[in-house]
């Protein structure tokens, strides 16, 4: 009886943090200029995003939960730049901070043409992080 009611109580606990675990989430914004096209290729161990396109101030934002043994990564490959997206940063955008999966995490990026931007809080402006290498 006693160990009957342990485990609704532990079951209860887990399913009630799980649904208070919010998203962790990726967001990606063109702050480049008007009309310029960021173009974009994310991927992580298990899925490939494939290359896609942001319009200028267009955000996307890509939704996930960390895996944890199984460490949670996304790298992106962005490229802008007329004639021909000669311009190009390689960043991992996403990596799980603890073993333990975290709920609510934030990596924000915004893409200018100086400089890219990063924040991982919600109160905290971005700051520059990454510059664009050219080919
Ligand atoms: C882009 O966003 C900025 C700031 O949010 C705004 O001032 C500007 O008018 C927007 N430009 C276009 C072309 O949407
Ligand atoms: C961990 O990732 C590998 C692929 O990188 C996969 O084969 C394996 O099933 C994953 N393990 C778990 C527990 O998800």
């Amino acid at each position: 009886m006693n160990r009957l009611i342990f485990f609704m109580l532990v079951t209860a606990t887990y399913y009630g943090v799980n649904e208070a675990c919010k998203e962790n989430k990726i967001v990606i914004r063109n702050r480049l200029g008007p009309g310029e096209i960021l173009k974009y290729h994310c991927r992580s161990k298990k899925i490939d995003l494939g290359v896609l396109y942001l319009d200028y101030n267009a955000t996307r934002i890509i939704t996930l939960k960390d895996e944890g043994i199984n460490i949670t990564k996304w790298n992106c490959l962005f490229k802008h730049g007329p004639p021909h997206m000669q311009f190009y940063s390689e960043i991992p955008v996403y990596s799980q901070n603890t073993l333990a999966p975290q709920c609510d995490q934030l990596r924000a990026w915004f893409f200018r043409r100086s400089v890219i931007l990063f924040t991982n809080d919600y109160n905290n402006p971005a700051g520059p992080k990454y510059r664009w290498s050219r080919s």
